[in-house]
């Protein structure tokens, strides 16, 4: 990692973060969802934000495949490139939390060591670390963009679960078994927790 040079000074806002909150009627939070590739991150999250969005809130995904695109195109899937992908991303959701907006985050995420660290970049208050822990055997079952055939013709190295590691959560703020849940339930279950950060609109 990089260090801060001395020649480089904070500058802080003149607005606080409770008038941000009072002005999105929300309290800002990092929805961190992790789990396997087909597990379900992507439908969830963007399921989690249309309804947010429909009852007024500011709320925004950061997605895996687009992120790759773009903030991490110069990253692979070394344990090395992960690690510095959730650290990217942990450090833009803090700065859109602190804009005063609910981000949901849909990365594998597999180490726990990067999620722990990804919560301290966010900060614990707002960290709301979320496992859809769907069994492999459900993941590669539904295969929704042919990966895990790939992976078994031996054309991807490294995939996670298969022949890279995925890390469970052991304390998660919530757990979610979409092998057996639907996606309507899987985001009630997240708002839930959310409600108390969530203003009248
Ligand atoms: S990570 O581990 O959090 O940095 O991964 P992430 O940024 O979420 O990217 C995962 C998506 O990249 C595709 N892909 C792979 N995943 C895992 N392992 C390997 N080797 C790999 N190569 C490509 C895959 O489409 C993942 O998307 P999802 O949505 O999880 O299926």
């Amino acid at each position: 990692g990089g260090r801060v040079s001395a020649d480089i000074s904070w500058h802080s806002s003149k607005v606080a973060s409770s008038d941000r909150a009072r002005l999105l009627r929300q309290q800002p939070a990092t929805v961190w969802l992790t789990g396997l590739s087909g597990s379900g991150k992507s439908t969830i999250a963007f399921e989690l934000e249309r309804r947010l969005v429909a009852r007024g809130h500011a709320a925004f995904v950061m997605d895996g495949d687009n992120v790759r695109h773009g903030l991490s195109r110069d990253l692979g899937f070394s344990p090395a490139d992960r690690k510095e992908n959730i650290r990217r991303i942990a450090e833009v959701a803090k700065l859109f939390n602190e804009a005063g907006l609910l981000v949901i985050t849909s990365f594998i995420s597999p180490y726990r060591e990067d999620r722990a660290a990804a919560r301290a970049i966010v900060g614990a208050d707002c960290f709301i670390e979320a496992y859809l822990s769907a069994q492999l055997s459900v993941c590669e079952e539904r295969d929704p963009k042919g990966l895990y055939k790939k992976v078994r013709a031996g054309e991807i190295r490294e995939f996670t679960g298969i022949s890279a590691p995925y890390e469970a959560p052991e304390t998660p703020e919530v757990c979610i078994d979409t092998g057996s849940m639907t996606v309507e339930d899987s985001a009630d279950a997240i708002i839930r927790i959310l409600e108390p950060r969530l203003g009248a609109a």
